[in-house]
């Protein structure tokens, strides 16, 4: 199949990488079924897909945002999930419990969350309703911006705050594709995504990249001297300095043997990289040593934890979800997101 994909054109190899993908996904799933261990699931009420979670200030969550378009907040065993926050245009009766992806562009799919702990607000970067923000108390969010140099945000995807200035960094992942078509993005080499931070106090939205490939999850640094975006298109991390002489500009930081999703500072400063799929292997490239294209190994990778240095200090493996969409480390408690399950994973380490 290898020698076979190097001599297609990129219309057949395009087809042709996206069965790959398929196969493997459901490959996957069938093996992971068998594998699951031991960590405790926190079953949403209604709804699928936590893809990213937050803690405000004083510890409590997470929060996430699920397949029907509401931020929901675990309350803690016995209570379990509450509604927290809706976008204004939000319809009860169309939306609650969906998890049609169809339905998206009416009810939002909210994707990266990040409080502010200084204010209490929560910022929240909605798929279709771009970048928006949730009083500390919950409620109906406030949309503070559709776009940037006029070009609206199609995918407004990974997003962190600053929480020395309160300036809030998000990702647009596509201007072309929508977030239910986001493998068609990955796989036709979709280079159109765009890193941009947004100034509270100016009220401004300001690009700082353009032409990333599906830029998705950030982090930013505990000394915010630079931050980390996930290019899932290449299947790296960046770095994007905000401080210093090299200010602005941006480099690789690390190349991964699979396809990050969202990525979360830890409490010791290093970063975990949630992986969605294993790198395809295309036009011959060798496949890494973590995983094999098309049959996945028991070895399979769903999250990597790097050093500040971007160096794997730690290699997560299918311990838990079909798809991991985002690893947070807190005071010693693994918390698994994923844009599929109908749960959030977590166990303690
Ligand atoms: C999605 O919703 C349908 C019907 O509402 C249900 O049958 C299906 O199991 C749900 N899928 C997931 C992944 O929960
Ligand atoms: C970094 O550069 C940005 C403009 O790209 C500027 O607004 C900011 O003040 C600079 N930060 C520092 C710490 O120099
Ligand atoms: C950030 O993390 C690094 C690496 O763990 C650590 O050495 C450093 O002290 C931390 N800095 C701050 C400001 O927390
Ligand atoms: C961290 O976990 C320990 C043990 O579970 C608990 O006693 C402590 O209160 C927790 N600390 C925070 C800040 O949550």
């Amino acid at each position: 199949m290898e020698a076979k994909l190097l001599s297609t054109d990129p219309t057949t190899l395009a087809v042709l990488t996206l069965f790959a993908l398929l196969a493997f996904t459901s490959g996957f799933q069938q093996k992971a079924m068998d594998k699951l261990l031991n960590f405790d699931r926190l079953v949403l009420s209604s709804a699928v897909g936590p893809e990213s979670l937050a803690f405000d200030h004083l510890g409590g969550g997470p929060y996430t945002g699920v397949s029907d378009g509401r931020i929901v907040k675990w309350q803690g065993q016995g209570l379990g999930w509450a509604d927290f926050a809706v976008h204004s245009k939000y319809r009860e009766r169309v939306c609650h419990g969906s998890n049609d992806s169809m339905l998206e562009s009416i009810c939002g799919r909210p994707l990266g969350l990040q409080f502010y702990k200084a204010t209490g607000d929560l910022y929240v970067a909605d798929a279709y309703f771009g970048l928006l923000v949730v009083a500390p108390n919950g409620g109906v969010a406030t949309q503070l911006a559709t776009g940037a140099d006029g070009q609206p945000f199609n995918l407004a995807n990974g997003l962190d705050v600053d929480q020395e200035t309160g300036v809030v960094y998000f990702t647009d992942s596509s201007t072309r594709f929508r977030r239910r078509d986001y493998i068609l993005a990955v796989i036709m080499g979709d280079a159109t995504g765009r890193l941009m931070n947004y100034d509270p106090k100016a009220k401004k939205v300001t690009v700082l990249i353009r032409g990333l490939a599906f830029p998705n999850g950030l982090a930013i640094s505990n000394d915010t001297t630079f931050l980390l975006i996930a290019e899932t298109g290449t299947c790296r991390v960046l770095k994007y300095w905000l401080q210093g002489p090299r200010n602005g500009t941006f480099e690789v930081f690390a190349e991964l043997p699979g396809y990050p999703d969202n990525i979360k500072r830890n409490p010791g400063g290093e970063f975990w990289v949630a992986l969605n799929q294993d790198k395809v292997q295309l036009n011959g490239q060798t496949a890494s040593d973590f995983g094999k294209t098309g049959e996945p190994s028991e070895h399979h990778p769903v999250a990597l934890r790097l050093s500040q240095e971007g160096k794997v200090l730690e290699v997560l493996e299918r311990r838990a979800a079909t798809s991991v969409s985002e690893v947070e480390e807190r005071n010693g408690t693994m918390w698994l997101g994923s844009v599929d399950m109908p749960y959030v994973g977590v166990y303690t380490l």
